[in-house]
C-alpha cells in the first residue's frame, strides 16, 4: 500500500476512535490506549491526527503519550517485558533479575532485540509488591522472580 493511502486509512481510523469518544479531550488517554493497541505504538502521524481532531497541540498529545509507560511512541517488540522498578521489588532483588534479562536478551532496558521479538522496559508498581520481584510480559504477570526463573520464563516466549 502506498504511504499516502495508508496515511489516509490511518487518519480515518483515528477519526472513528475519536468520534466514539465524542471528540472529548478528557478522553485523550483512552483514545491513545486504543490506538496504541491497534498499531502497537503511537507514530508521529497518529499523534498529529489525534491532536488535530481534538484541537490540541501535538506537544500536548506527545506529553501524555510519553508520560505513561503503557503507551509506546516507537515500534516495540512482539513481547514487551516490563520489570517493576519500585522499591519493594528493588528490595526483593529486582537488580539481579534485571541483569539476568539483559544478559539473556543481549539488550539493555529501553531497547528492542534486532529480530523485533522482545522489548525490555522498567515499569512502576504493578500491584504485586509483597510477591516481588515482579514483571509483565505483555499482559501476563510473573512474580517471586529470581534470575533463573526470569530467564526460564523468557525462554518460553522464544
Ligand atoms: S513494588 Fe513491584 S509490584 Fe509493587
Amino acid at each position: 500500500m502506498k504511504l499516502e493511502s495508508r496515511n489516509n486509512q490511518i487518519a480515518q481510523e483515528v477519526i472513528e476512535i475519536v468520534e466514539k469518544y465524542n471528540f472529548q479531550r478528557e478522553k485523550l488517554l483512552q483514545i491513545l490506549e486504543e490506538l496504541n493497541d491497534s498499531y502497537g505504538y503511537l507514530s508521529e502521524f497518529v499523534m498529529k491526527e489525534v491532536a488535530k481532531n481534538l484541537q490540541l497541540t501535538t506537544t500536548e498529545v506527545y506529553s501524555v503519550a510519553t508520560f505513561y509507560s503503557f503507551l509506546n511512541t516507537r515500534p516495540k517488540g512482539k513481547y514487551i517485558i516490563r520489570l517493576c522498578k519500585t522499591i519493594s521489588c528493588v528490595l526483593a532483588g529486582k537488580n539481579a533479575v534485571a541483569n539476568a534479562l539483559r544478559n539473556e536478551l543481549g539488550i539493555d532496558f529501553g531497547e528492542t532485540t534486532s529480530d523485533g521479538k522482545f522489548s525490555l522496559e522498567f515499569t512502576n508498581c504493578i500491584g504485586m509488591c509483597n510477591q516481588g520481584p515482579a514483571m509483565l510480559i505483555n499482559n501476563d504477570v510473573y512474580y517471586h522472580l529470581d534470575p533463573e526463573k526470569a530467564v526460564e520464563i523468557v525462554e518460553k516466549y522464544q
